[in-house]
């Protein structure tokens, strides 16, 4: 199976959430099915070409693409993937893509992602590599379908090409002016009210994804019935429920290359289910280093996440008073909105000693975090899946979150569960999108932390589970091979 892997965000080069982990590590599981996957992504300013080993292709040259009715001229960088002989392939244009960030509010945001997404069609001509499937991930690449079938259908090399949508967050939908239209070179027959690429008036990438795609899929099973409805469709759920029979759920798999107590580059002190002892000091270490006071007793509550409403601050912030008072502490990473990154900033000075708050994106302390908390909280409004409580899991950080797409798929309620057995409980969750409800699940965790015993019992419930990428990258092969038989 020849697989052509497209994505805004891939790690190690780019990223800014977990979509760049699933690009970074999926590939590497496909190849081990036996696959050919060439990954396909910006080469942006902050990607450093000595660090990473890029290297100029001199073959393929400099290609005119025409965007917006002027030619801008793409050439190729490639890389391997660290860990693989998977091909990576950097689609090089320093108009658009040497600008300070990945994303961008300017106004040719469009234009970018119609140039890589041309892109990477006129460099499988170039390769003369035609690919079983291109899998398009996100809207940044959601016109690729739409392409292959239309602009591009005058290539025979494509006609068994198909084209599979992964949909990691329906809440981002690259949508723009009439005018982009125009600057995509797409046909405006498909664009009248309720048509293929028209969205409440405007051009929406997501949309013609959805239309024009062999076949769909989500990141979790929960979410993939989740989008279908009103409430979690963000306004694509009649687009979507259109074509449900072709709708797929497919939970996302982690790197434990990457993220795995036992081996992680990051720890000062490594752990395992057998040996927890290097946990405690790692929280002393990542303790001392925000100038909290240590005390074992006390849990430490971590958060690693995007401080954007999707993932839940508003109600954590309309009950963050009641919460501080809970014998616990709290250590935050992530960077986002203003206003809470200010709330945030400012619970630093007023509570030194229980609230410690880095604002920015930093990896390694990313790491740290999930192995020095004892509870990670991730009380998100939706959740297309979700990374963070996954690696929680491995690393014996009790997730507390809210029942709602990955999350509801990966975390067990330890109270509910406890009906059942005592083998599967290994978080804490709640259902009602409240400041209360959630209140009352973080209450619960810090309450149950006393209990040594038990917590240790559902920090090995967590810790035993596999959610490694063999099993998700099967699925992905099927789902590809269906996608093929579809396209013929
Ligand atoms: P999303 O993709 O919606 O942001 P996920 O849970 O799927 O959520 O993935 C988020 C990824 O980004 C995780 O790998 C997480 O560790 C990482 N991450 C999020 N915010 C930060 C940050 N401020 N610094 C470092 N890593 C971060
Ligand atoms: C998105 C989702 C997140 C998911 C990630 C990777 O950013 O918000 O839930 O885990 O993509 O699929």
């Amino acid at each position: 199976m020849k697989v052509a892997y497209v994505s805004a965000e891939v790690v190690p080069y780019a990223k800014t959430g977990g979509l760049a982990d699933v690009a970074g590590s999926l590939p590497k599981a496909l190849e081990k099915l036996g696959c050919e996957v060439k990954i396909f992504m910006p080469k942006y300013l902050s990607i450093d070409e000595s660090k990473f080993g890029l290297h100029y292709n001199w073959t393929i040259g400099e290609i005119p693409i025409r965007i917006n009715g002027v030619s801008r001229y793409v050439h190729l960088h490639q890389a391997t993937l660290p860990g693989s002989n998977v091909e990576v392939n950097f689609i090089d244009c320093p108009h658009y893509f040497n600008r300070g960030r990945i994303y961008t509010n300017d106004m040719d945001e469009d234009e970018r992602f119609i140039l890589f997404s041309k892109g990477v069609i006129e460099l499988l001509q170039r390769f003369g590599w035609a690919p079983d499937v291109i899998n398009c991930n996100d809207w940044q690449s959601a016109l690729i379908p739409l392409f292959i079938k239309d602009n591009y259908n005058w290539d025979r090399m494509f006609d068994h090409t198909s084209t599979v949508l992964t949909i990691h967050n329906i809440g981002y939908q690259g949508r723009f002016s009439q005018s982009t239209l125009f600057s995509a070179e797409i046909r405006g027959d498909l664009y009248y009210p309720g048509g293929p690429v028209e969205f409440e008036n405007s051009v929406s990438f997501m949309k013609a994804g959805i239309v024009f795609a062999d076949l769909i899929n989500t990141v979790s099973n929960k979410y993939s019935h989740e989008i279908l409805t009103e409430e979690f469709g963000a306004g694509l759920h009649h687009t979507l429920n259109s074509r449900r029979q072709d709708v797929y759920g497919i939970l996302n798999g982690v790197d434990y290359d990457e993220w795995n107590p036992e081996t992680d580059k990051y720890l000062p002190y490594k752990y395992s289910m057998k040996d927890l002892s290097g946990k405690i000091k790692n929280k002393k270490f990542l303790m001392d280093h925000f100038r909290l006071p240590f005390n074992p007793d006390v849990p430490l509550i971590g958060m690693v996440s995007r401080v954007v409403s999707q993932k839940g601050f508003d109600i954590l912030v309309s009950v963050i008073n009641d919460l501080l008072k809970l014998d616990a502490q709290w250590i935050l990473l992530g960077s986002g909105e203003d206003n809470y990154e200010k709330i945030f900033r400012n619970l630093s000075y007023s509570h030194p000693y229980k609230f410690a708050s880095y604002i920015g994106f930093n990896n390694e302390l990313s790491h740290l975090i999930e192995a020095g908390a004892d509870i990670f909280l991730m009380p998100s409004r939706y959740e297309p899946c979700g990374l963070n409580q996954i690696y929680s899991l491995k690393y014996g950080t009790v997730p507390v979150v809210r029942k709602t797409g990955g999350l509801a798929d990966t975390v067990k309620d330890w109270d509910e569960e406890n009906h059942y057995g005592f083998d599967h409980g290994n978080g804490f969750s709640f259902y009602d999108y409240t400041g209360f409800a959630l209140y009352k699940s973080v209450e619960r965790a810090v309450n149950t932390f006393k209990h040594k015993d038990i917590w240790r019992k559902i920090q090995l419930n967590g810790m035993k589970l596999d959610f490694s990428w063999k099993k998700s990258a099967e699925k992905y092969l099927e789902l590809y091979k269906l996608a093929k038989e579809k396209r013929g």
